[in-house]
Order: structure tokens, then C-alpha cells, then sequence
């Protein structure tokens, strides 16, 4: 099915160089106005002023689409999140609507190890479920690819039944789920004062189980007070490579845990929320051309009251990425249009540098910078239309969805109306 979408008010392309995005390239959203794009075999075939792209061959087989003015994106690239597990934590939402803090409700039997029994009690149709219903969710708020991490699961078997739900919820769904080994997550309660047991568990079993299986594209680890140390970090991610999996790292979110020095020793594609990275961090994971995502959305939940600032890392020549961290204990948020209006209005970015990290800039945080994140012929064809006249409203209306139609590989896989001609 060819499609050839007509009359976009504003086609924001994303165009631009074939790397990850820095300093004032972040700003530059290649924007036509009164754009088309033509989309064929699940690929874009050509993009830019109308009159161009109707000269384009395959033009006059295509199904045309009026978009009526509206602005047409890439679809958001959502490069960090936990989607699977067995349910909302809602006693540790409560304590903390009582004042209490993170690490404390971890501590009084909360958190992530609270996940982890859920999990573990969960049969897989449930967990499927989850999945599914969450992935409908970010579709219709415009997420056409999405991380997935497992680390609710912690021994063996449930870090496989974690990374094969994503294996089969990603046959049914039209999100694009992108899988992630957590196995560094936390350390489960049976290895309570034995990191280097329960590390040697990771490396020595779970991580050839899931090469072996093909589960996960990626490597992570929580490098943090309380969980992983900076060496521990290391030692999981450098086990990952052996592997054949890419590292990623969540790193200095609750305190300066080091993770950034990690991320940059180990050439991590990503060092992941930053909250307490310092200068001297952001030089090195700069001098590793390591992508810094933001998860501004776990701030806000968590109540901290400050947030990362966007404006020092891209000021620091960094690579951004924006994305929502989706998970059960820190952002219960599949709208990837509530972060940028957080990167906007609490971590000093543009709505250009905002919309850049939430596509492009995402997808090199998944290794995907050559076929997704911009609308640029050959590259798949995952877009979406806005309904409204001016791009940047997609960072200034905040709390609700204005996504009206989703193309995920050439097709429509979400509509609020008909497009015709
Ligand atoms: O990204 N920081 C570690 N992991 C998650 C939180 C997971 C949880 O609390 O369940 C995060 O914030
Ligand atoms: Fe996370």
C-alpha cells in the first residue's frame, strides 16, 4: 500500500546530519510548509514541498491523504523505559503522597523489589497483557518505537519471562519494542549482602541465556547508591559486550554514583538521567560520544522539585535524547508530549531541541539513527500527524494527547479520524 500524504501545514522532517544531534543542530527541525510525503512498502520514498514530491513516480498510485494543515513528525523514539511488570505500585505512590522519599519506601519494602515479587508471582498472559495495553497507549500519544527493559524479574527464569514477553508482544503489536537486559536492576532479596554472587549470576547465567536466545539488544545497569557501585557497573557492562550487547547505564540519579565515568570507559550508547552529573562527567561522556537521555517525567513523579538541566548538557555539546522512563515506581507516563513540555518549561530546551531529542536524537540512543527518527527517503516510514497548525504547540499544550493519526511502517495504526482526499 502506497500512501501520499497531502496539505501538511508544517512537515517537520528532522533532516539533517547522520549522526546523533549537537549544539545548534538540535535546533534545526528541516520544517516545509505545505509539505507531502510519500510513503510506500512500509518505507518513506520521498518528503519536502508538495509540487516536488508529486513529481516523484510512484505519486500517482498512492491513496492520498489530506492532512488538512495540520503538522506531520516523526513519530516520537521513546529510548528508556521499563514496560513490563505485573502492576501499578500504588501503596509507594501513597507513602509518598505522606512525605515519604524513594529510597526510604525501597527500604520499608517498596520499590523496585516490590516489582520484583509481583513479577515473579505473574504468569505470562498477565504480563503480556500489561504490555499490550501499555503499547496501545503510547501508539495513540504517538510512540511508534519504544525501549523495553526487563529487570523486574531478577534470577534466571524471570528475566526470561520478561525479555520473551517483549519477544512476543512485539508479533502482535505495532509498536516497535526495542529490548533491553536489566538484570542490574536491584539485588534481589535472596542475594541480600552478596552483590558479587548475585553479579556473578548475571554474567555467568543470565547474560549468555539471553545472547544465546537473541532477547535484548542492549545491556543495562542502575549504577546508583544503594544499588550498583561504579566497578560492579563495569563489570556487568564489560560481561554485556563479551555478549555481543550494547551497554547502556542509568547513572547519576540519585546521587553522584559514577556511572557517567562508566558509560564513557565502556563506550555506553547512552548514560541515562544525569540528575547529579557534574561537569567534569559531562566532558567525559562528550569526549566518549556517549548520548545523554533525560527522563524529566521521574522527576516530576518523584516530586523532586528540580530536574536535570537539558540546557547545560546540549550547552556542553552533548547529544540529547528526551524520553519518559515509563515504569511502575518512578513515571507512570506513556506520553511522550508531557516530557517535552517538561523539557521545555524545567530543563531549559527549545521546542526545535525538544522535538529533536524526542525522534532522532532518540533513535541513536537505540542504536536506530539510520532508519528511524526523521522522515528522509529510505528511512522506515513511522509518522505522525499533530492536530494543530504550529509545531511547537506540540510543547505547549500540556496533559493530553493531540496525536490524530500514527503510521508505523507505512501503515496507519491509529486515526481519530478518516483522511481522505
Ligand atoms: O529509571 N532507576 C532505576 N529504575 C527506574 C525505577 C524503577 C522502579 O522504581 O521500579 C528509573 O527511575
Ligand atoms: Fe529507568
Amino acid at each position: 500500500m502506497k500512501f501520499l500524504l497531502v496539505n501538511a501545514g508544517q512537515l517537520v522532517t528532522m533532516t539533517g546530519p547522520s549522526g546523533p544531534r549537537t549544539g545548534a543542530e538540535m535546533g534545526k527541525v528541516g520544517m516545509f510548509r505545505g509539505g507531502s510525503v510519500l510513503v510506500g512498502d512500509g518505507k518513506i520514498l520521498a518528503a519536502g514541498l508538495s509540487d516536488f514530491v508529486a513529481t516523484h513516480p510512484d505519486a500517482d498510485k498512492a491513496r492520498i491523504l489530506d492532512i488538512g494543515g495540520r503538522v506531520v513528525m516523526p513519530g516520537f523514539v521513546d529510548s528508556h523505559a521499563h514496560p513490563v511488570f505485573a502492576e501499578p505500585r500504588l501503596k509507594d505512590f501513597e507513602l509518598r503522597t505522606r512525605g515519604k522519599g524513594y529510597e526510604d519506601i525501597a527500604k520499608a519494602g517498596g520499590g523496585i523489589l516490590s516489582s520484583v515479587d509481583k513479577v515473579r508471582g505473574a504468569g505470562d498472559p498477565q504480563l503480556l497483557d500489561n504490555l499490550l495495553r501499555a503499547a496501545a497507549r503510547f501508539i495513540e500519544c504517538g510512540t511508534t518505537t519504544l525501549e523495553a527493559k526487563s529487570g523486574y524479574g531478577l534470577d534466571v527464569e524471570n528475566e526470561l519471562k520478561l525479555l520473551r514477553t517483549i519477544q512476543r508482544a512485539s508479533k502482535v503489536t505495532a509498536l516497535e519494542l526495542v529490548p533491553t537486559f536489566l538484570g542490574a536492576h536491584a539485588l534481589p532479596a535472596e542475594f541480600k549482602g552478596d552483590p558479587h554472587g548475585y553479579l556473578r549470576r548475571v554474567c555467568e547465567e543470565m547474560l549468555p541465556a539471553v545472547a544465546k536466545e537473541g532477547l535484548a539488544k542492549f545491556a543495562d545497569v542502575f549504577c546508583d547508591r544503594g544499588y550498583f557501585s561504579e566497578p560492579q557497573a563495569e563489570q556487568v557492562l564489560r560481561a554485556a559486550l563479551d555478549h555481543g550487547l550494547k551497554p547502556k547505564i542509568h547513572a547519576e540519579q540519585l546521587s553522584r554514583s559514577g556511572g557517567a565515568a562508566v558509560a564513557a570507559k565502556v563506550g555506553a550508547v547512552s548514560a541515562d538521567h544525569l540528575d547529579h552529573a557534574e561537569p567534569d562527567d559531562l566532558a567525559k561522556l562528550k569526549a566518549a560520544n556517549v548520548i545523554a537521555a533525560l527522563v524529566p517525567a521521574a522527576n516530576y513523579f518523584l516530586g523532586l522539585g528540580r530536574y536535570p538541566s537539558g540546557r547545560k548538557l546540549i550547552d556542553a555539546g552533548l547529544a540529547v535524547a528526551l524520553a519518559t522512563d515509563f515504569n511502575p515506581g518512578t513515571s507512570p507516563c506513556w506520553n511522550m508530549q508531557f516530557v517535552l513540555s517538561l523539557a521545555c518549561t524545567q530543563l531549559g530546551m527549545t521546542p526545535e531541541e525538544a522535538l529533536c531529542a524526542a525522534t532522532i536524537n532518540g533513535a541513536h540512543a537505540l542504536g536506530l539513527g539510520a532508519t528511524h527518527g526523521s522522515i528522509e527517503p529510505g528511512k522506515q516510514a513511522d509518522l505522525i500527524v499533530l492536530d494543530m497548525e504550529d509545531y511547537r504547540e506540540a510543547c505547549y499544550w500540556f496533559g493530553g494527547n493531540q496525536v490524530s493519526m500514527v503510521m508505523k511502517r507505512g501503515g496507519i495504526v491509529h486515526s481519530d479520524r478518516e483522511y481522505r482526499a
